[in-house]
């Protein structure tokens, strides 16, 4: 018997047919089957299929998501049919309602507050830092021109380096700065831009505190530790807010009045404020919306969640991301985010789809897609706790995992219809469903059974 082997080297020179065998000789019992099927998610177009390939290394299929959209988001008076990518049943569904109910009550109402970026040299050095301090511009000089090969496009379309400050960090570590650097990146994400920028930066440190002669022959050494980059741009800002008077929300399920929904909404997002367990769950169901929109527009949502997390947590306690009032008779609902995202740059026009979100959207520029993200993780939010308050969201979220429950058990699109229909007033698990199914199909056999008797005699 063939022994299996689960290290390799090389295996990322190997062509993309030799990772797939090494891969399945090894790793699978079934090899062919498995082959058959990775083989089978490649994209038809070869051209398309390199293009996929080229977004990441050792590539040797494809992982289909579903794209869904979210129609009925009125923004800033703009109707919107939203793009979004997520495999949790319920999301697309939520968003959807979420948008509705607004897009009846003036939909939502949003503002980018502010786009600055961060970015940082870490660096070591043992000096006299009043010294650095007093030719602190003439560094700063320095470094703009050094870089201004780099910064030249960035300010032909408005942006840039806005700022440089040195940080002080002594008190926390021994001989540790920093250069805290805000960039305004425009329409793209800027990650690139500013990771060069700052790489150069780090350069032009180093050969300017080894040159100027205000410093002794002991403070020449600056140690670049590194320079990326902060996720955490809470000065890339955006607001959306809902609002409408309190009796104008209607009627709720089990008789609940529009006043009683507005006061238990309150009291749900005030409990995610005074909460963090209630409050990352809370946070999580914003994130479901906005990650949907962030990968079907091909922007970072690792960067998105990480700065959105930190964000919540800025207060020294995590809490909601979203907040309510209700004044004066009126229910208000918003939520303030950093989001950093582009529309130029990176994927966002490489991805087929991706190039289609932003075409369904209608080409927005970096700021209205931040709008819309954050609309979208707001209406998420609003269903989520729509059904929580009322219903429980089991009902919902498990008719929708209904389907999921039937394709796995195999059933046929008759079955499925019967299904449906069965479970319309029923609890679903995976157990009833397979009871039923059994059910069903036993029952089909005996008929068959039946029949058969019948045309033999
Ligand atoms: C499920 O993915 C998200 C929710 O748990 C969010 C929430 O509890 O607010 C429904």
């Amino acid at each position: 018997m063939k022994k299996e082997k689960k290290t390799i080297s090389g295996f990322s020179k190997l062509s993309k047919m030799g990772k797939i065998k090494w891969l399945v000789e090894n790793f699978f019992k079934d090899p062919e089957n498995v082959m058959r099927e990775l083989i089978s998610y490649w994209h038809d177009d070869e051209a398309q299929q390199r293009v996929l390939d080229g977004f990441s290394e050792n590539t040797i299929s494809n992982y289909y998501l579903p794209y869904g959209v979210a129609p009925n988001f009125l923004i800033n008076g703009k109707a919107y049919c939203v793009p979004m990518v997520i495999e949790e049943s319920s999301v697309v569904a939520a968003a959807s309602s979420g948008a509705k109910f607004w897009m009846a009550r003036g939909g939502f109402h949003a503002s980018v507050l502010s786009t600055k970026k961060v970015g940082q040299v870490h660096f070591s050095w043992e000096g006299e830092v009043a010294k650095l301090t007093r030719v602190f511009s003439e560094l700063k000089t320095t470094l703009l021109k050094d870089a201004a090969h780099l910064t030249a496009n960035m300010e032909k379309r408005g942006g840039g380096v806005l700022d440089i400050l040195l940080v002080d960090m002594t008190q926390l570590e021994e001989g540790y700065y920093q250069l805290k650097v805000t960039f305004e990146t425009c329409d793209s994400m800027g990650a690139n831009f500013i990771n060069s920028v700052l790489e150069e930066f780090g350069r032009t440190l180093t050969r300017f505190v080894a040159t100027h002669p205000i410093f002794a022959e002991s403070e020449r050494a600056v140690s670049i530790i590194m320079a990326i980059l902060s996720n955490y741009n809470p000065e890339c800002l955006v607001r959306v807010k809902v609002e409408c008077p309190v009796e104008d929300l209607g009627n709720f399920p089990n008789g609940m009045n529009a006043q009683l929904f507005a006061e238990k909404f309150h009291k749900a997002v005030r409990i995610a404020h005074l909460d963090p367990h209630r409050a990352v769950t809370h946070n999580k169901g914003i994130f479901n919306g906005m990650d949907a929109v962030v990968l079907a527009t091909a922007n970072d949502f690792r960067a998105i969640e990480a700065c959105g997390h930190a964000f919540a947590a800025k207060d020294g306690q995590y809490h909601s991301l979203s907040y309510c009032s209700i004044e004066k008779g009126r229910l208000k609902f918003w939520l303030d985010l950093p989001l950093s995202v582009g529309t130029v740059g990176g994927l966002t026009k490489l991805h087929p789809i991706a190039k289609r979100s932003l075409e369904l959207l209608g080409n927005p520029d970096a700021k209205e897609l931040m709008m819309i993200i954050a609309s979208v993780g707001l209406a998420q939010n609003f269903s989520a706790l729509k059904s929580l308050i009322t219903t429980g969201i089991q009902k919902g979220h498990m008719k929708m995992h209904l389907l999921n429950i039937l394709n796995h058990l195999g059933a046929s699109e008759k079955e499925m219809h019967e299904a449906v229909a069965y479970f319309k007033s029923k609890g679903v698990s995976f157990t009833a469903v397979r009871g039923f199914l059994n059910w069903l199909r036993n029952k089909k056999r005996k008929k068959e059974g039946e029949g058969v008797q019948s045309s033999v005699f």
